[in-house]
């Protein structure tokens, strides 16, 4: 008999006799002569509840074999439930310990704190919270994928392992097979300095320039000492890159992307979500349909810079031209000032990576972040200098070595095109979609400074 899943089986709408499902054990409820077990197998938050009683061959021996967090295999019939709570039951025929839990087990019923889950995190998924939200990552990675598919995009896979810095910020872990003491880089596997990428960016640009509208979508890694709510030495990047495209189209198509994941995430996560939106954030909902209903703001650098200036807050970083936003900046304008999602666009080009594309008053660049309430960015995107000229002069200012970046520059020489492309941070995605606060809490296994277990 072949196991049923406990999401489709919810879904049925005829009782149903022979069916088999496999799970663990959330909690055991004993009553006169039979006992209620709710049974999770992962595949939606509902747990199944069962009914074992004394037509069981072995009742009272298995019974306080039911613990939680035990492995069982249960065979039944899916009945309508007589109690509240549940459309259906199962009433058990046959019930299997597959795996047991001892009295240890160290997900017992109640609530524990998100640091100590993070101590475990290999039993974590096994909890409401934790199972939910790595069901909306699933389904969010296959929305991003769909959205693309359905405007003939093309997914292209760039490398992980590289010998180029997309970003310039020297942020990136080195990759070496060199035994300890040795340096000399002409050794090493690929006789070159190698390092994980930072962004498949630049790759991307090079298919863009071929395929027309392409998008990455893999892990990235950065070195960036910072230990906060929002980075990851980890992390997944959506990178749609397109060509004949301008800054303005660039940011249009970062907000009907934004919009369609929100979207996916309700219409298809509506039961995980709700879990968040009652006992993590309550205001989810309401955030959520914000960012479906309302237009996100979009102003220039220097405008943002005035209306921060204006505010009267006391920040802890004070603002000035020139300067990077900074995390608190980020939250004020989307969280006091528009109250909603902001584009900010034409950074100065001195805190921006070499190759956006500068504008014509010579010191700012196509450059725009989507920042929103408090995560902060959440998106960072340019239209790409095109221009031969420009981008070696601006490599040349930044102390690039174009010998590094000969093929990239050779894109520039044949064939040149407008065009533009953005970074979607997938894990500040997550946080969005359910108002997790810890980027730890939406990977399943996250990597941050001086930490690399499991
Ligand atoms: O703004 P970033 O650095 O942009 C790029 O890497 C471009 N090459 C992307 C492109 O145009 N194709 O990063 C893009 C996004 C950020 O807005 C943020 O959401 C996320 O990636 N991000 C991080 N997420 C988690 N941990 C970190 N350490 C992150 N650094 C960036
Ligand atoms: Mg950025």
């Amino acid at each position: 008999m072949q196991r049923t899943k406990i999401t489709q089986l919810l879904k049925r709408t005829e009782p149903s006799e022979n069916i088999r499902v496999q799970g663990w054990v959330r909690t055991r409820r004993d009553a006169k002569g039979f006992s209620f077990i709710e049974l999770n197998d992962g595949s939606c938050l509902a747990n199944l509840q069962i009914i074992a009683d004394q037509t069981l061959p072995n009742y009272d021996d298995l019974i306080h074999q039911v613990t939680t967090g035990t492995a069982l295999t249960v065979q039944g019939q899916l009945v309508p439930s007589q109690g509240k709570g549940q459309q259906w039951e199962l009433r058990s025929t046959a019930i299997a310990v597959l795996g047991s839990a001892p009295e240890d087990f160290p997900l017992q019923k109640k609530r524990h704190s998100d640091e100590y889950l993070r101590t475990i995190a290999h039993l974590r998924p096994r909890t409401n919270k934790y199972g939910a939200v790595f069901r909306i990552r699933s389904e969010l990675a296959f929305a991003v994928h769909q959205f693309f598919h359905e405007r003939d995009f093309r997914y292209v896979h760039t490398p992980i392992l590289t010998a180029s810095d997309c970003e310039g910020a020297g942020e990136m872990f080195r990759v070496t097979t060199l035994p300890p003491g040795k340096t000399s880089v002409a050794d090493d596997f690929f006789g070159t300095e190698a390092n994980l990428t930072v962004s498949g960016q630049l790759e991307a640009e090079m298919l863009a320039l071929s395929l027309g509208d392409v998008y990455t979508f893999g892990p990235t890694f950065r070195a960036e000492n910072s230990n906060t709510r929002r980075h990851a030495a980890e992390f997944w990047m959506v990178e749609p890159e397109m060509a004949f495209c301008d800054l303005e189209q660039n940011v249009a198509m970062a907000e009907t992307l934004i919009r369609y994941l929100t979207n996916h995430a309700l219409t298809h996560c509506s039961a995980d979500i709700d879990l968040f939106a009652r006992f993590v954030d309550k205001d989810l909902m309401k955030k959520l349909d914000l960012l479906v209903s309302s237009e996100f703001v979009r102003i220039p650098y220097k405008e943002a810079l005035a209306q921060l200036e204006h505010s009267g807050h006391a920040f802890e970083y004070p603002v000035s031209y020139g300067q990077d936003l900074q995390s608190e900046h980020e939250r004020y304008l989307t969280e006091r000032v528009f109250k909603r999602p902001v584009f900010v666009y034409d950074f100065p080009e001195n805190i921006k990576p070499f190759y956006m594309r500068l504008n014509d008053d010579q010191e700012t660049v196509a450059s725009m972040d989507l920042l929103v309430p408090e995560i902060g960015e959440i998106i960072g995107g340019s239209q790409r200098e095109e221009r031969y000229d420009v981008l070696v002069r601006r490599m040349e200012t930044m102390g690039l070595s174009k010998d590094n970046y000969w093929w990239y520059l050779q894109s520039r020489h044949y064939g040149s095109v407008p065009h533009s492309g953005f970074g979607l941070g997938f894990e500040r995605l997550i946080m969005l979609m359910t108002g997790i606060s810890n980027i730890r809490d939406v990977i399943p296994f996250p990597r941050t400074p001086k930490n690399i277990s499991f």
